[in-house]
């Protein structure tokens, strides 16, 4: 259906264009200078500005997040069916499993810090691409012989978003849930004895029945394959921050507790997530424009956290702000489930990094390149590292 305007009209872009290509941060900031909303075949409607995306996350009735046909737990649902879903997912990432997962996930990742070379450059997008594959098994009891699947899976997996081959990113996807089955098989086989979170998951109920294994796929789905790139995008954007802010870099080892705001604070000047879908159920007025049901909208994290009339400078770094306002995590009833697990796993990766490198530097000739859309982040980062 097409979008219709009502105070103002809406402009159009293109996700694809070689200004958008070349950095994406700075093209919605364009965008966002221009007009609240923005028009484009490939994202719908987009909101660019902070307060219309906080007014759509705040009335789930009107924009739906049900903007595919596909089954998508719980991303993809709405109330009351998105409820009895969260509640079943919440616990997965609460403060008890969390300290469980915690000591595995250090020596995981001080291991892969360990083996980062000294005085010598290297991909960083390979460490974090790895170090977020070993972190994510780990969290799901997934075996080390599927590390070098997986690995070959990310590297198809970017290789086709890169080129924006749809076709091949959807048989890619296939393929991962092949992984996924295979994990759910060797458990069953086994009589769900373990204590895994893939055996939990195996065991859950709702509504006084069993899962079915497409929900069990589609939730493993979307805190995997959903998962794998933002937080590697996050392990990029955090290293090329730091390698051209040092005297954070050197503050920040001297008062590691400093970290955790650190963090949010330049992943919300560098959104490591794109956006978000909905879809309209009543005839509503946003950003100046009127919309009707059936109307798709795209809210645009990557701009809404840099707006100017809420964050002034969106580049001025300031961990102090009040941490309501940044949308890294979204808010409102889809607000990331997993944010405590993200965010202790970016606290562990930074700090094991902090504890054993002086300095990051940018190599000389070997400019960082962007990622492109629907990714965030860098698709390449060279980096030069000087270890303690
Ligand atoms: C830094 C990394 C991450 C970022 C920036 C992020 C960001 C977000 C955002 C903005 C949303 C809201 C989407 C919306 O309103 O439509 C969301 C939802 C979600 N996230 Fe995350 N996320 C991250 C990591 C994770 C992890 C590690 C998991 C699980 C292992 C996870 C699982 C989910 C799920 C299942 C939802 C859907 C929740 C719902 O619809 O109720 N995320 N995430």
């Amino acid at each position: 259906m097409a979008d219709r305007t009502a105070s103002q009209s809406v402009p159009t872009w293109d996700p694809r264009s070689a200004e958008v290509q070349a950095d994406q941060i700075k093209a919605y900031d364009a965008l966002r200078r221009r007009c609240p909303v923005a028009h484009s075949d490939f994202l719908h409607s987009s909101l660019l500005c902070h307060a219309d995306v906080v007014c759509v996350l705040r009335d789930p009735a009107t924009f739906s997040s049900q903007a595919s046909s596909h089954l998508n737990v719980p991303n993809g649902m709405d109330p009351p069916q998105h409820t009895a879903w969260r509640r079943l997912i919440e616990p997965y990432f609460d403060a008890q499993a969390l300290a469980t997962f915690e000591p595995g996930c250090r020596t995981i990742v001080r291991e892969l810090v360990d083996s980062l070379p000294d005085s010598a450059e290297l991909e960083w997008m390979d460490f974090a691409r790895d170090c977020t594959m070993r972190m994510l098994c780990a969290f799901m009891g997934w075996p080390d012989t599927l590390h070098e699947p997986l690995r070959d899976w990310v590297r198809k997996n970017h290789a086709a978003t890169l080129a924006q081959d749809r076709a091949a990113m959807a048989d890619i996807a296939f393929e991962f849930d092949a992984h996924i089955r295979t994990q759910l098989a060797l458990r069953r086989a086994d009589g769900l004895a373990g204590t895994d979170v893939t055996t939990r998951l195996a065991r859950e109920r709702i509504d006084c029945r069993p899962l079915s294994d497409a929900e069990i796929v589609s939730i493993v789905r979307n805190w995997t394959v959903g998962e794998l790139s933002t937080m590697a995008a996050c392990v990029g954007i955090l290293a090329r921050y730091l390698a051209s802010h040092p005297e954070l870099l050197a503050s920040l080892r001297a008062d590691p507790a400093g970290l955790p705001a650190a963090i949010d604070e330049i992943l919300r000047m560098d959104a490591p997530l794109i956006a978000n879908r909905r879809v309209v159920r009543e005839p509503v007025e946003i950003g100046g424009a009127r919309f009707e049901p059936g109307d798709r909208l795209s809210l645009l994290w990557a701009s809404a956290n840099r707006d100017e009339a809420v964050f002034g400078d969106p580049d001025e770094f300031r961990p102090e702000r009040d941490p309501s306002l940044n949308l890294l995590y979204g808010a409102g009833i889809h607000v990331c489930p997993g944010a405590p697990l993200a965010r202790l796993q970016l606290r562990i990766v930074m700090e094991a990094l902090l504890a054993q490198v002086r300095s990051l530097e940018i190599v000389p000739g070997k400019a960082p390149v962007r990622a492109l859309y629907p990714t965030g982040g860098y698709s390449s980062l060279p980096l030069r590292i000087e270890r303690e």
